[in-house]
């Protein structure tokens, strides 16, 4: 032993010093300070952190596991998982939008500008975007909308066209429509109004299809709207992917936390959301 500790040290953002993980190592520990932290809701914030280079080669889909303060005096064990919500690289910087559900967002929740963001990642596997596919779907809800605007970037970015299809309480949760907007097309469906009915939003999907706007399917964050994709993907064979949400340990892969049941050829297989995921493809994932 030469006193060096054994376990490498974050990459502090902005400490010109430091030095990020070497190419072969995907992922790694890094503080990321805050820059902008508000609500866009009363349940919803929306996190800036300028973020290291490594953190910005995160793919959509992907995901962080954030260490959350503590939002009262016990300890906090695990990190929380949040997928990225919008990645500008030329400013160096990450964004999440996260709902506040209990004490890790809580906590998450109380950090300020300027505080330092710990973070690992990137994790997981991400979406894929096909360079044939033309036109994309995406369809997603609650948290579920946030992870769903990095392809939707990415899309417009390789002038794919996009149909982001927002489902939402009302229209106060319809979030990030701007964001969706500068990659295509938004329809907001509410509850309020009826129009987030699983008829409904298979009635504009099945409008989608038949004017060859749907190459591919994208969803997020409800079952019964993933169901619905599901089965209009299986009866049009249009390829589907979707992001599954799992409570996470590790979020590395070796606790089997967050295990969930595929069914892969007819198969019944176990694969863990964090690793092996957390995006799938539609048809081989069960829901949930
Ligand atoms: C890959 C991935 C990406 C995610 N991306 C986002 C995101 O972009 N924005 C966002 O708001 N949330 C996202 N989540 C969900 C987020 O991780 C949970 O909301 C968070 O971990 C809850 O922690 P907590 O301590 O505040 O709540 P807890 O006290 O742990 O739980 C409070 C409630 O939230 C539920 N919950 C806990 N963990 C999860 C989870 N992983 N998924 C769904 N429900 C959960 C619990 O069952 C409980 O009902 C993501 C989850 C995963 C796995
Ligand atoms: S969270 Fe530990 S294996 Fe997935």
């Amino acid at each position: 032993m030469n006193g060096e500790p054994f376990a490498s040290a974050p990459y502090v953002v902005g400490e010109s010093e430091t030095v990020s993980a070497p190419p072969h190592i995907p992922a790694e520990e890094s503080l990321c300070p805050v820059v902008t932290h508000d609500w866009v809701n009363p349940e919803y914030k929306h996190l800036v952190v300028e973020a290291s280079p490594k953190a910005l080669t995160v793919a959509p889909g992907q995901f962080f596991n954030l260490l959350c303060p503590s939002p009262d005096v016990g300890e906090l064990f695990f990190r929380r998982p949040q997928s990225v919500y919008r990645v500008i690289r030329t400013r160096g910087r990450i964004e999440f939008l996260y709902k506040c559900v209990g004490r890790g967002t809580r906590g998450l929740a109380t950090l300020r500008k300027g505080d330092d963001l710990n973070m690992v990642g990137p994790l997981g596997i991400g979406f894929k975007l096909d360079p044939a596919w033309r036109h994309i779907v995406v369809l997603g809800r609650g948290v579920g909308i946030a992870t769903l605007g990095p392809i939707s970037q990415l899309a417009r970015d390789r002038h794919v066209g996009v149909t982001a299809i927002l489902s939402a309480r009302n229209p106060d949760f319809v979030m990030a429509d701007a964001l969706f907007r500068e990659a295509g097309e938004v329809v907001s469906v509410l509850d309020t109004d009826g129009t987030s009915a699983v008829e409904n939003v298979e009635h504009i999907l099945q409008g989608l299809i038949a004017n060859d706007r749907a190459d591919a399917f994208f969803t997020c964050g409800s079952n019964r709207l993933f169901q619905l994709m599901k089965r209009l993907g299986r009866a049009h064979n249009i390829p589907g992917q979707v992001a599954m949400e799992q409570v996470m340990a590790c979020g590395l892969g070796p606790c089997y936390v967050c295990v969930r049941t595929f069914e892969v050829n007819g198969k019944q297989e176990l694969r863990r959301v964090c690793i092996d995921g957390p995006v799938f493809d539609l048809q081989e994932a069960v829901g949930w």
